[in-house]
């Protein structure tokens, strides 16, 4: 996928939340977006998804403006690029495994929607992602009674449930403890790496864009003021993004694992490593 971001802008009323972004992204790699708060982030995730329309500009996907599709065609787009929440957004009562078969409600038809008649397959495949994703045996129970790194896990599989070509992360691990955020970053790496989809997620820390991303576009008062690979990502690099938060958001991430116990075997192996 060849992703083509020219001069988008989002105004709300005379504020611009995001003012003429432009970058282009080729292939499947790992892009951090980061920046203080306020700075765009999501407003430009929520753009690209058409959760929020913006003001100007174009997204060039493959060649075809993403900015201009209707109906059919846009709800095409958005399970073309899933998004996964800080909140993991799930539906805390129901239970795992119809959460992840919720990945596919903008491909069915509304009646088997509403009759929650999800076919064999549909529910062999989700249970596969679980078991991917280590949390096979979660399946049967309510979203709520999961740890929030498993909770996480259910929000990738029920984006992965989509097929998507890309997988957006909105501050993924906001959320987590640092040993949950590092298994959830570990998994969109690994979705990244062995199934070939283009990761853009929202990261509030440097050391996490440093270790994960392979592209790292630095926002400030909703322009883009880095565009670069994390060597490039210098303390000055950093302070033109944060400003005089740049050292808050170097200690603010220490990844120290301390005495936390990982929630399931698939957990401890990725900490294992
Ligand atoms: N619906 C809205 N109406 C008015 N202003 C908005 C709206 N959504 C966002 N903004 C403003 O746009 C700017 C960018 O917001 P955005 O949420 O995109 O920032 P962010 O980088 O995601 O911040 P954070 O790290 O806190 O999530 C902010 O000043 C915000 O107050
Ligand atoms: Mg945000």
């Amino acid at each position: 996928m060849h992703l083509d971001v020219r001069n988008v802008s989002k105004r709300f009323g005379s504020k611009a939340a995001v003012e003429r972004m432009s970058f282009t992204l080729d292939g499947s790699g790992f892009v951090g977006i980061i920046g203080r708060s306020g700075a765009g982030k999501s407003t430009f995730l929520r753009m690209l998804n058409r959760l929020t329309d913006a003001t100007e500009g174009e997204i060039l996907a493959d060649g075809k403006d993403i900015l201009k599709l209707r109906g059919a065609e846009k709800r095409a787009w958005q399970s073309q690029c899933a998004m996964v929440f800080q909140q993991f957004n799930l539906v805390p009562r129901m239970d795992v495994a119809s959460n992840v078969l919720h990945g596919l409600l903008g491909r069915r038809p509304m009646m088997a929607t509403l009759f929650n008649l999800w076919s064999e397959d549909d529910i062999a495949r989700a249970l596969a992602i679980l078991d991917r994703l280590g949390i096979a045996e979660q399946a049967p129970k309510r979203a709520e009674a999961l740890s929030g790194g498993q909770q996480q896990r259910v929000a990738i599989a029920r984006a992965l449930m989509q097929d998507p070509e890309i997988i957006l992360a909105d501050e993924p691990i906001a959320s987590l403890d640092p040993m949950n955020a590092q298994i959830v970053m570990d998994t969109l790496k690994r979705i990244n790496v062995e199934d070939g989809r283009m990761v853009i997620a929202n990261l509030h820390t440097l050391d996490t864009a440093r270790r994960y991303c392979d592209r790292v576009i630095g926002m400030r008062d909703g322009r883009v003021v880095f565009d670069g690979t994390p060597e490039q990502l210098t303390r000055g690099a950093a302070r033109d993004i944060y400003g005089a938060d740049a050292s808050f958001s170097e200690s603010a991430t220490s990844t120290d694992l301390g005495a936390l116990q990982p929630d399931d075997q698939y957990a401890a192996a990725l900490l294992g490593d």
